[in-house]
């Protein structure tokens, strides 16, 4: 019933799931100029970005070399923790042969109160082009991006909102298994109304074209926003992994819910968690996605996260190709 008012809502033209605009992102003749998140952004941008991945792999899936970046310098800002998503930028921008810096927050300017802004500026000024940026704060990527010139930003990770590279490999691993996105069921399971991978997510499944977007939550964890066409809510795992092609289960992101709203792990296990039985709801040749890290025994048991239809690790090693040519359509290179 909410997602049908939804939907009715989305075909006014108001609707989206990562909430925040990403405007300054493209240039006046189109021309993507910051990553901040998927919303607004062609079918065929998110084809080019997936078409230079790939062929920054080799046809068993190992990761090739590339100059395209050899006159330039990349930060990583990373303002929460991160294990994956900011090693696969450092590794990404040094196969694309780019200088890299990760900048020492807990050590920098920034603690002896210098603003934000003025940080960017000085290592601007230090002939950096490109900013990684993860933040607490949704929208903190955008307003950045609308008061700096001259250099390219990429959002890693805004608050609930949006985390485009993560959706962009999410969306490779997808399409090397299953070849393309018509006619796929894809179910996302888990804490979505906190994950910014989810609203992600969905934003990339509905502009590359899935019909069936499930999405599978408790009550107080579903969708909280603006979902596009296509898109289901479910309840029950059971129903909501029926058939389906992909599973992509999401963390409970504890550090962002009300201490009333952190379900219990072991009836969230029974509930939501994905076994080996419950998998063989899916279809046979069904994949199993996760953005990591992974809670065993609480999204899915060990024996499914290790297991054949498992490619959470395939993912991990996408997610350098995606970051290497999300860096060099932003160069303009690719
Ligand atoms: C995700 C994130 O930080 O949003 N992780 C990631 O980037 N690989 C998901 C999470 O933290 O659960």
């Amino acid at each position: 019933m909410i997602c049908a008012l939804l939907n009715s809502y989305y075909k006014l033209g108001s609707m989206n799931p990562e909430s925040i605009s990403n405007d300054p992102q493209l240039d006046a003749s189109g021309k993507l100029i910051h990553l901040l998140g998927l919303k607004g952004l062609p079918k065929t941008e998110l084809e080019h970005i997936l078409d230079v991945a790939n062929d920054l792999l080799d046809n068993k899936g190992n990761l090739k070399k590339s100059k395209a970046l050899d006159d330039m310098s990349v930060a990583n800002l990373f303002f929460e923790p991160s294990t994956r998503t900011r090693n696969t930028f450092e590794i990404a921008a040094k196969r694309t042969s780019a200088n890299t810096i990760n900048v020492d927050l807990a050590n920098s300017a920034t603690k002896k109160n210098e603003t934000l802004m003025d940080t960017m500026q000085t290592l601007k000024a230090m002939q950096i082009d490109m900013f990684v940026i993860r933040h607490k704060e949704s929208g903190l990527p955008h307003r950045i991006a609308s008061n700096i010139n001259g250099v390219a930003i990429i959002n890693a990770g805004d608050g609930t909102n949006a985390h485009p590279t993560q959706a962009l490999l999410d969306m490779l691993t997808i399409r090397q298994h299953k070849g393309s996105f018509d006619n796929l069921s894809v179910a996302i399971i888990g804490d979505i109304r906190h994950s910014r991978v989810a609203h992600s997510d969905i934003q990339a499944l509905s502009t590359l074209g899935v019909k069936d977007i499930r999405l599978v939550a408790p009550e107080n964890l579903k969708f909280n926003g603006k979902a596009p066409e296509g898109v289901s809510c479910f309840d029950n795992l059971h129903e909501g992994i029926d058939g389906v092609d992909v599973m992509m289960t999401l963390r409970l992101q504890k550090e962002r819910m009300m201490s009333a709203d952190i379900p219990n792990e072991q009836v969230y296990f029974e509930t939501f968690g994905l076994t080996d039985k419950k998998l063989k709801l899916a279809k046979p040749d069904a994949i199993v996605m996760h953005p990591g890290p992974v809670n065993r025994g609480i999204e899915l048991d060990s024996g499914v996260a290790d297991g054949p239809q498992s490619v959470i690790l395939q993912q991990v090693t996408n997610g350098i190709a995606v970051r290497m040519a999300v860096m060099v359509v932003l160069a303009g290179k690719a």
